[in-house]
């Protein structure tokens, strides 16, 4: 039994990651600001609710609890909105998590598991990315979690923190027992776009592009289930207890789908007919993102469980149909209100020392 810090405990990945943690009997304090987090997902352990911005709040957190490690989720993780906002990116994706990593030497805790993406191999040289693939960024989310990498390796050889970056391919689905799961709002993803949609949500789901170079013309994902990911962090865990020095591991099924094969896939789980509009490229979108998990087979031990896409989107429409998914994104749409009315507030005040 160990005390585990999650940052981003109450976000998607995180929030599962606290329930696994608690089922194989370890404490768990989460830290979250509930920026896009939901209050009703802090389900296990101690919610300390803050910034890791904030070096002061931090630094009273580790001073209070002796913990044994930590996983690091929280992170802005949509590619176009770093295209648009890259200094928001790097702020709160590198150097909150430099903060972290300072605080963590100050109370002499060495052992990090760190949430890193597919995103930071960029256009794929091959059709399935192994591990050793060459990290060449295209856009500012997949260089600023490229970023922390390097950091996390120069950390490891200057201080000898232990570190693990689990690069993450396409996570979805939700635990099965439906107490908790996916509820951006915005959505942007495309499963829980297409669950939503079959709803009878009003969602704006579209087929982005059909001339990709892959069989059907549209673009082809390593869909993986949340709580896949979550048991490779519990193995990440145990393999810091021996090892030194900072290691990455692609964390997929090793399997495409297309999102015409999503689609399908959505329509035959629900038993819901979906009309999907075609329309053209998303920037930034490679047409074939399919992980090689060698590495994460072989030295972790790690073997995903939910290997058929329909056994994934099951779980996703079992989550969506839930009280709690509404009632998490009705918060999360009252807190965006009251974010855009501090903004137009912000703007009225402007205006009047300007006039
Ligand atoms: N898509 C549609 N219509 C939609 C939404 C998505 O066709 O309405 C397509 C996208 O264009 C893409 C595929 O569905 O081809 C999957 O898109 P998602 O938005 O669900 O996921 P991404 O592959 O864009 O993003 C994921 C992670 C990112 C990570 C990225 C790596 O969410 O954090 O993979 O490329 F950076």
């Amino acid at each position: 039994m160990a005390k585990y810090l999650v940052c981003g405990g109450a976000g998607y990945i995180g929030s599962h990651m606290c329930k696994r943690l608690h089922e194989a009997g370890h404490e768990v304090v989460v830290c979250d600001d509930l920026s896009t987090g939901h209050l009703g997902a802090l389900q296990w352990g101690l919610h300390a609710c803050g910034s890791l911005e904030d070096a002061a709040f931090l630094r009273e957190l580790f001073a209070t609890h002796d913990f044994d490690g930590v996983l690091h989720f929280a992170a802005l993780s949509v590619v176009a909105e770093s295209m648009r906002d890259p200094q928001r990116y790097y702020g709160h994706n590198v150097a909150a998590t430099l903060n972290l990593l300072r605080v963590m030497r100050e109370f002499e805790v060495s052992k990090l598991v760190f949430s890193s993406t597919a995103a930071v191999f960029g256009e794929p040289l091959s059709r399935v990315i192994a591990e050793d693939h060459p990290t060449v960024p295209v856009n500012p989310y997949g260089l600023s979690k490229l970023m922390v990498e390097q950091i996390l390796r120069d950390s490891a050889r200057a201080y000898g923190l232990r570190a693990v970056a689990l690069r993450y391919f396409n996570a979805a689905g939700a635990d099965p027992s439906a107490v908790i799961g996916e509820a951006h709002d915005p959505e942007t993803h495309l499963i829980p776009k297409l669950v939503r949609k079959a709803a009878g949500e009003g969602m704006q789901v579209t087929i982005n592009g059909t001339d990709y170079p892959t069989e059907d013309g549209t673009c082809i994902r390593d869909y993986v289930h949340v709580n896949d990911l979550a048991e490779a962090h519990l193995l990440a865990l145990d393999h810091l207890d021996n090892a030194v020095g900072m290691h990455t591991f692609n964390l997929g099924n090793g399997t495409g789908h297309s999102v015409k094969q999503v689609v399908d896939a959505v329509q035959e789980v629900t038993g819901v007919a979906l009309d999907i509009p075609v329309t053209g490229r998303r920037p930034g979108d490679p047409a074939h993102l399919v992980a090689g998990s060698k590495r994460a087979r072989a030295v972790l031990g790690w073997e995903p469980r939910y290997t058929k896409i329909a056994d994934i989107i099951e779980t996703a429409v079992r989550w969506h149909g839930t009280d709690s998914f509404r009632n998490w994104i009705a918060e999360a749409s009252e807190a965006g209100d009251a974010a855009a009315e501090t903004v137009r507030f912000d703007a009225r005040q402007q205006q009047r020392k300007q006039g």
